[in-house]
């Protein structure tokens, strides 16, 4: 949520900077800016939209400048117009500041400002840290920028430059990510790491209540408030391998397509060396609990958001169905507001493909704050929850760039599927049924690819059915999660209305909006509950609903009762959540496509959301 960039070096500034934009514009994509110390002068240009429209206002010889800010907005303050695009400067444009996070005492502040006659210029948050800071006492920016956050409450990542201190940038964290990456004579800073990844493989993690002054000679790191102590020491770390290479649209149109038709392949990368014959088992190095601990586990609770909280729904029934360990799934916002208990007995998994989500990184905090132990299952290395669980699976599914989650999500339910084997053998799972789940495990990433060849009956039906004004989808005990995710993807980013409930919920309401306008999507797994799946089924039928199935079952009668059957590979029923995920994001991909939608980048989302 808002991507930071920025850079000191001898490299010109301004393509840098934008390339840095380009990577992280799927943080946010309503407005960008970027300022440049050129010459002892600081020149800032901004504008509202996509980062193609600040790229038609700059000059087309670049800025000489190698020293720069930039940003790209995802709004929280202030609709998304030139004047609330970031950069945010003061009155007489020497002093400029980008930032992630809401600044809680932001109007207080600006009243503490009304006897200097300051002309604001935005609506934002943001702007009155630029005339703070340049009113701030102080010889140098670092001084300046220290004593105005000691008067801010609120959560940021910044970054700050000043005309009259060339080849600085000073930047400071609180709540929001803040990456410095070490170069030849250069430094940089970014949001995320993945802006970093093309220049360097060298960074350190300025954590909550730092700061730190880059200059081409390298970084000093220090407590904002520096009457606490900060860390001292070598903290550099290497960039990943998977960040590094780069990641692009492999010649698709979109993200998302590429996403989707990566998955056997990013599966099989979660799965890797994760598998154990010996045992029949799965092999989680990175869980830092042994058997001893794992098998005293009275229960677990799953956190999440988005589709990392859905992903957490169909987790929670694998664990619970095969491990026989209670287990739910919540929302990680509405777990951390409601004071909740923490048992010594459970175990608290986050979920998250970026790692940098607010709202699930506070809730780990706040269980950790009071005893409780946290593991994770998160796709960003490195990134804020990684660093802060007592451990966890890495999902290994590679940067996901589209704003929709897919193959994320996909890699977070292996993830799942991996634990809750693991559990299930500490448990009472025989080494047999053990062998048999690791066989299906093994043969997932075809799986996938079978799940994936239903894409041309799946754009059949999205010709049909993507003009409709609503959809449900529907789906009972384990396929209740993949029903909730299906609905999703489609609402992201086709902007159809889509409602999901447990399919026995379906009499108890929505029902009554069931009409041939109105088609259901039935997740009806080849389980011990079809015949009460298919009961919802010719509900539906009886009312006239049309009805689009996804199914491993070959039953005659859902030709003759479905008004299209989309059949997916048969497999173990731990995986089918899996699986029958996948139909699911291609038919969200087809009719968004057909609607002519800007599937990569939805309206009003954010790949990754760092602020409450
Ligand atoms: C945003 C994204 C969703 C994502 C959710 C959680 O809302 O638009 O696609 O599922 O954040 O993100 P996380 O990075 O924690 O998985």
């Amino acid at each position: 949520m808002c991507g930071i960039i920025g850079y000191t070096g001898h490299q010109s500034v301004q393509p840098l900077l934008i390339d840095g934009l380009r990577t992280l514009e799927y943080r946010g994509y309503d407005s960008s800016g970027i300022s440049i110390l050129s010459r002892g002068k600081l020149k800032t240009w901004k504008a509202a939209g996509k980062l193609d429209s600040l790229v038609g206002q700059l000059p087309a010889k670049p800025s000489s400048g190698s020293t720069g800010i930039g940003h790209t907005r995802w709004a929280t303050h202030g609709a998304p117009t030139d004047e609330n695009a970031h950069p945010h400067t003061n009155n007489d444009g020497a002093i400029a500041v980008v930032h992630n996070g809401i600044i809680e005492n932001a109007d207080a502040l600006k009243q503490s400002l009304a006897p200097h006659n300051i002309a604001f210029a935005s609506d934002t948050d943001t702007e009155v840290l630029a005339h703070l800071i340049a009113l701030a006492p102080g010889n140098t920016l670092t001084e300046r920028v220290r004593h105005t956050l000691l008067k801010v409450n609120g959560t940021y990542g910044l970054a700050v430059v000043d005309a009259n201190e060339p080849g600085v940038v000073v930047v400071a964290r609180n709540g929001s990510p803040v990456i410095i990456g070490h170069g030849d004579n250069e430094m940089f800073v970014a949001s995320d790491m993945s802006a970093l990844a093309r220049h360097t493989r060298e960074v350190s993690h300025l954590e909550d209540g730092e700061m730190a002054k880059l200059t081409t000679k390298g970084c000093e790191i220090s407590a904002i408030d520096d009457r606490l102590l900060h860390r001292t020491g070598q903290r550099s770390t290497i960039i990943p391998e998977e960040i590094s290479q780069q990641y692009d649209r492999g010649g698709y149109e979109h993200y998302l397509y590429r996403e989707i038709t990566d998955q056997s392949e990013t599966v099989r990368r979660t799965l890797g060396g994760r598998i154990d014959r010996r045992f029949n088992t799965a092999h989680l190095g990175g869980l830092n609990l042994d058997a001893r601990e794992l098998i005293n586990l009275g229960r677990i609770r799953i956190l999440g958001c988005g589709s990392a909280y859905y992903a957490g729904g169909a987790g929670a029934d694998m664990i619970e169905s095969l491990a026989r360990i209670p287990c739910s799934a919540e929302p990680a916002a509405e777990f951390r507001y409601r004071n909740p208990v923490i048992e010594r007995d459970t175990l608290y998994i986050v979920v998250s493909q970026s790692g940098e989500t607010f709202d699930t990184l506070a809730a780990t905090r706040e269980i950790k704050r009071k005893g409780g132990r946290v593991l994770g299952i998160v796709n960003g290395v490195g990134s804020t929850i990684a660093r802060e669980v007592d451990g966890g699976i890495y999902m290994h599914a590679g940067p996901e760039m589209s704003v929709a989650s897919t193959k994320a999500y996909t890699s977070m339910l292996t993830c799942f599927a991996l634990l809750a084997l693991h559990l299930a053998r500490i448990r009472d799972l025989s080494p047999q049924r053990g062998g048999a789940l690791i066989d299906a495990l093994d043969a997932l990433p075809d799986l996938i690819e079978g799940a994936l060849a239903t894409e041309e009956k799946v754009i059949t039906i999205a010709e049909q059915y993507h003009r409709v004004n609503s959809l449900f989808f529907i789906g009972r005990a384990s396929a209740c999660a993949t029903a909730h995710e299906g609905a999703q993807k489609l609402k992201e980013i086709s902007y159809i209305h889509a409602e999901s409930y447990p399919a026995s919920e379906l009499k108890h309401g929505p029902l009554a909006l069931i009409s041939p306008e109105t088609p259901t999507v039935v997740i009806l797994p080849d389980d011990d509950l079809f015949e009460k799946s298919f009961a919802s089924l010719a509900e539906i039928k009886a009312r006239q609903g049309p009805a689009i199935v996804v199914t491993q079952s070959t039953d005659d009668r859902l030709n003759t009762t479905a008004d299209a059957v989309i059949n997916v590979p048969a497999s173990d029923p731990l995986l089918h959540p899996i699986i029958m995920g996948i139909p699911l994001q291609l038919f969200a991909y087809h009719c968004a496509r057909l609607l002519k939608r800007d599937i990569d980048q939805p309206r009003n989302l954010a790949k990754s959301v760092t602020v409450e």
